[in-house]
């Protein structure tokens, strides 16, 4: 185990939370239904409890909890340098970064001209790959899945070289991103796993940081 933090020793957590943005010209972007909910209930928690804590975030509609040192980002490249910069001995990833950026925005407003348009796009860093390549503290990942769950957490937890994952479905039937009861699975590890059905994200951050912080990882 490369862990260096032992059970009761975490003292400072860096949380991120939110979508990121990534530009196609001055006035538009792309980006996904991110809420930022989750994360800022983690951040929140996680301050109740003592730690020092940064809240790395996208855009989002939410007032930072109180106590937290609060750095706002728009892409997923300035995440990355928000986060790979921070000491924490947690990280805890829970922004919905966006996989792609576009190729080439355009520093100009982009005219319509009757046209097809294409946009290209090159693939991001992922800030949690890279930081599972430096392990140097408790490394908590989230994954959003709409196919299987279980396989497929439990392959970012491998690849990431995570100790805990936060996964959720996004259902048909059931939404994820605004709606505040969910379901979620958590698998550390060691290959323990949670279920925790219909609670809402203030409760399931208190969950989480229990594992986190209590549990001896
Ligand atoms: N993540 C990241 N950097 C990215 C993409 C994702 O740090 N460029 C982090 C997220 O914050 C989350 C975890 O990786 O903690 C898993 O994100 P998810 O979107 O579920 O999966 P991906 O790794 O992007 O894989 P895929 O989209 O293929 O399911």
């Amino acid at each position: 185990m490369s862990l260096k933090i032992r059970r009761g020793l975490i003292k400072s957590v860096l949380v991120t939370a939110g979508p990121t943005r990534e530009r196609i010209d001055p006035v538009r972007f792309i980006s996904n239904y991110s809420t930022g909910t989750f994360g800022y209930e983690i951040a929140r928690e996680a301050r109740a409890r003592g730690c020092a804590v940064t809240l790395v975030s996208g855009p989002a509609h939410l007032k930072p909890p109180a106590g937290v040192k609060f750095v706002a980002v728009e892409t997923a490249e300035e995440m990355k340098r928000a986060v790979l910069k921070n000491k924490a001995d947690c990280v805890i990833m829970a922004a919905a970064v966006c996989d792609w950026r576009i190729k080439n925005p355009s520093d100009t407003k982009i005219k319509k001209d009757g046209k097809r348009r294409l946009l290209e796009l090159a693939e991001n860093p992922d800030i949690l790959k890279e930081l599972g390549r430096k392990k140097r503290g408790v490394l908590v990942g989230f994954a959003l899945e709409t196919g299987e769950l279980e396989k497929n957490a439990l392959k970012k937890l491998k690849e990431k070289n995570l100790d805990i994952i936060v996964a959720n479905r996004l259902g048909k039937e059931k939404k994820l991103f605004g709606s505040n009861a969910i379901d979620i699975f958590i698998l550390d590890h060691k290959g323990e796993r949670e279920y925790h059905r219909n609670k809402d994200k203030a409760e399931l951050a208190k969950i989480i940081l229990d594992k986190v912080l209590n549990v001896n990882i």
